[in-house]
């Protein structure tokens, strides 16, 4: 064979090659206004599904993340080297019901560097909230629901097959590890379902206090049951967007719902799962909520941690639940756990910029 037709076999296997490889691996393309296709960082979208077959030991939480805002937070996150971060809703601050605006801003997210660095050597899950899911306090109504979960699937990589994908709404659930060490995860969706809030015109607080109303929407309800009542877990992290357990303030909460609050304290009541927590986000500062509940052998938490990139102006707020203080810093939450046999000892940290630590709780459970 001449050398000239060689080399011409050589390039077109090559190119094949690298056909083949694009066409099973596409990278996300964008187009700019200009009409230019810009090839997008492969290694930023390189699908990353989750291994569940260790349990974290250190974990790492936050929310409300404004993409407008300084992105300082990260490298402080990855000093803690979690295995896990989770995130708790308002991811990025998009605000938008186009669905392709959201997931640039995803997108943008995704290619921050620290982000990224993160995302290469610590597992994701999470939910979206009301900055993410397309209106502020948004719920059932919003039309562009089933966009904007697409739009979180494919933030976090949830795979094409999985049942999340395929049903309503974004909760979902991910047992972590073997033997008496394992953790389980619950993500509650509380807006794809949530009934309407009414604004209070009294303006003594945000909204009148709905009787009637829903959070989770009944197939959510029967699905969180189930994951309560099958847990294999000596640890159950229930994560919710908003609030538990503080019930004074006027923002969003589950006491809005008081019956809907009522309802799953009772449910955690009953069912008495092996040692669970509750994480939190939305208000702009953390806080750790404390209660005790009628037949639960432990005494039940509420992490709040908010947010990544500002915080609530104002000073005091009234929690008869609380313990330690209300953290007016930017922060993320940090579950540090150790075990003494199937007993988790649990140190819940606030930590902010530099990874200053603010408080620091421990559980023994
Ligand atoms: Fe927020």
């Amino acid at each position: 064979m001449k050398k000239a037709s060689l080399f011409f076999l050589v390039t077109l296997c090559v190119q094949l090659l690298a056909f083949v490889v694009v066409a099973q691996n596409p990278i996300p393309k964008e187009t700019s206004k200009s009409g230019v296709v810009q090839v997008m960082d492969a290694e930023a979208f390189a699908p990353k599904p989750i291994d569940t077959s260790v349990a974290p030991t250190i974990i790492a939480f936050g929310s409300c993340n404004k993409m407008a805002l300084p992105q300082t937070m990260w490298q402080h996150v990855i000093a803690n080297n979690p295995q896990l971060w989770i995130w708790l809703g308002d991811i990025i601050y998009a605000d938008t019901t186009d669905t392709r605006a959201l997931a640039a801003h995803y997108r943008r997210l995704k290619t921050t560097p620290d982000y990224k660095k993160m995302r290469s050597r610590t597992q994701i899950i999470g939910v979206y909230d009301d900055h993410d899911y397309g209106v502020n306090d948004g719920c059932k109504n919003h039309p562009m629901k089933k966009g904007a979960k697409k739009c979180l699937m494919d933030f976090l990589d949830v795979p094409m097959n999985s049942p999340v994908r395929k049903r309503e709404g974004a909760y979902s659930s991910y047992t972590f590890g073997k033997g008496a060490q394992r953790i389980k995860f619950i993500v509650l969706d509380t807006r794809y379902f949530r009934d309407t809030l009414e604004k209070d015109t009294t303006r003594l607080r945000r909204y009148n206090p709905n009787m009637q109303g829903d959070i989770l929407g009944e197939a959510q309800w029967r699905w969180l049951e189930k994951e309560l009542r099958t847990s294999t877990a000596n640890l159950n992290v229930l994560c919710s967007s908003i609030q538990i357990i503080s019930d004074e303030h006027k923002h969003e909460k589950w006491g809005n719902f008081p019956n809907q609050r009522k309802k799953l304290l009772s449910l955690i009541s009953s069912v008495q799962p092996k040692n669970l927590l509750i994480i939190s986000g939305d208000r702009h500062m953390a806080e750790v909520s404390k209660m005790q509940l009628e037949g639960l052998p432990y005494p039940l938490y509420d992490f709040t941690s908010s947010g990544l990139t500002h915080i609530r102006s104002g000073n005091e707020e009234i929690n008869r639940y609380r313990v330690g203080d209300m953290i007016l810093k930017k922060n993320f939450g940090v579950l540090k756990i150790t075990w003494n046999g199937d007993k988790p000892i649990v140190a819940m940290q606030v930590r902010g910029q530099m990874n200053e630590l603010f408080q620091e709780i421990v559980v023994k459970y």
